[in-house]
């Protein structure tokens, strides 16, 4: 068995072997990528993929307490992180810190990642002062998309030195790790480089210390799917298949078998 993975661990490894993340919002999810991943991600993202939300803002606090506490049952050795939903955490640190400590007593899990840069630099020092560690999240942030107009990956370079800000001011404020989401490659570089926490790219190119993707999207689960997204299978047409052949065979009787089938006993 692999010894668990600490938030000091996890920090520690910028600028050696890359980390490796995915998303989990299941315990058998979790308990397959738990194999090799670093870090597990119970990610908002679940509204979407999981719950057909059309977007993240809807998922609530006691979503990512359920999914959490799932995936807590299937960990071993990855950090497993929680993200806190839109509206758990911006009001105030005073609230975010209630929300977040709901999270770690009630799923077990060690740190949370939050949206935003130095807005939220205050709450990030607030959280990991009174022992909640944060992962930071900037670039791309899904819970802006109403004030964005959409996803917008950040590629114009004048754009480049807002990110740049929210990236050093969450390391400042103390988060051990970042995710950068939908930025363009030397943007990505620019910030793993002057960093000392690792940067976990999503769309962000192979610059960044770390590389995350929603599990789902990875394995060919979910139908629509951002052009960074790399399918590694097309689990969408496995399970098509099996539903497709079980239909049949119970509409031809030829489902259950005798082998499927008790018998009487004496
Ligand atoms: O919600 C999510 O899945 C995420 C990642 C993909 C970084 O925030
Ligand atoms: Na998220």
């Amino acid at each position: 068995a692999r010894k668990p993975m600490t938030v000091p661990d996890f920090r520690a490894r910028k600028g050696q072997e890359p980390l490796v993340c995915l998303t989990a919002y299941t315990a058998h999810v979790a308990r397959i990528c738990d194999e090799t991943a670093d870090m597990l991600l119970v990610g908002d993202s679940l509204g979407m993929v999981i719950h057909g939300m059309p977007n993240t803002l809807g998922v609530t606090l006691e979503h990512m307490i359920m999914h959490g506490q799932a995936v807590m049952r299937g960990a071993q050795a990855a950090l497993v992180v929680v993200d806190l939903p839109f509206g758990s955490f911006e009001e105030s640190p005073e609230t975010a810190f209630r929300n977040a400590a709901r999270v770690v007593k009630e799923t077990g899990c060690t740190a949370v990642k939050l949206e935003g840069g130095r807005d939220m630099a205050p709450t990030i020092r607030h959280l990991t002062r009174r022992g909640i560690p944060v992962m930071a999240h900037v670039g791309l942030m899904p819970q802006q998309m109403n004030t964005a107009g959409g996803f917008r990956a950040v590629r114009a370079e004048d754009q480049w030195d807002d990110v740049i800000a929210d990236a050093k001011a969450v390391e400042e404020a103390g988060a051990f790790a970042v995710v950068i989401e939908g930025v363009a490659e030397p943007l990505a570089a620019k910030i793993t480089r002057s960093l000392t926490i690792p940067t976990i790219g999503i769309g962000a190119s192979a610059e960044c210390d770390g590389q995350i993707l929603v599990f789902e999207d990875m394995i060919g689960l979910f139908p629509r799917v951002p052009t960074f997204v790399k399918r590694y299978g097309n689990m969408e047409e496995m399970m098509r298949d099996g539903v497709t052949r079980y239909a049949e065979e119970v509409r031809a009787r030829r489902f259950p078998g005798s082998e499927h089938t008790y018998s009487a006993k004496k």
